[in-house]
């Protein structure tokens, strides 16, 4: 992607998520050069991949498939071996009108997504088959909001603003804005985008970027260069 690119969706998305009241910790405004000031003090949100993350899942097509994420906070895979501590996360998410976030499932981590404002959410589901690939006969069983539902395999369920799904790990969904853009908020557990995504169709999760301009703010892939 070209960082032009990525500049304008942070901007169109700092206003999107501003519109909603949604407030914003104070490093989400961090300049490159603030972040370089202060990445001794950073150096767990560092660690924790706190912050902007664009993606476009290197499809190359932003618009029709790609997210855009920033991860508020998140605890460590050290946290988790040990069964206490920081052991969650949690995001606020983009997911733009027919925007499509392709089919995955996690290894590890179950996690809540739930529609903070906007359009409701379209869910895809399946069961991942154990050997990989998706159950194409079992019914999906999920809850949304505490409430369990059965969701026939390919099922698409409608989540309201206000709602919310569980997704286990062995729940393979796909999501996008039904109808306009959506602001989705993420609660799970630890998260490591690096292992523990499975995705259906081979994808790559972070970009590469294309430096046509300098950084309006910083990328979670960015702070390696830190
Ligand atoms: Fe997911």
């Amino acid at each position: 992607m070209k960082r032009s690119e990525l500049n304008e969706i942070i901007r169109e998305g700092e206003k999107f998520i501003a519109s909603f009241g949604f407030k914003m910790p104070e490093f989400a405004n961090w300049t490159p050069e603030d972040w370089r000031r202060n990445k001794h003090r950073a150096r767990e949100a560092i660690r924790a991949r706190l912050g902007w993350d664009i993606t476009d899942f290197g499809r190359g097509d932003f618009e029709d498939t790609g997210l855009l994420l920033f991860t508020i906070r998140n605890g460590s895979q050290e946290n988790l071996r040990r069964g206490g501590g920081m052991v969650y996360a949690e995001k606020i998410m983009i997911s733009r009108k027919n925007q499509i976030t392709p089919m995955h499932t996690h290894g590890v981590k179950t996690e809540d997504i739930i529609v903070r404002g906007g359009a409701p959410l379209e869910v895809q589901l399946y069961n991942a088959k154990r050997g990989g690939g998706a159950d194409q006969d079992r019914p999906v069983v999920v809850r949304m909001d505490g409430i369990e539902h059965e969701v026939k395999a390919g099922g698409i369920v409608q989540i309201q603003p206000g709602g919310s799904i569980t997704l286990e790990p062995g729940h393979l969904h796909s999501f996008w804005g039904a109808g306009g853009d959506s602001l989705v908020g993420e609660v799970s557990v630890v998260n490591d985008d690096e292992t523990d995504n499975y995705f259906l169709d081979m994808v790559s999760r972070f970009p590469d970027v294309e430096e046509d301009e300098p950084p309006y703010r910083l990328i979670v892939p960015d702070y390696a260069k830190l």
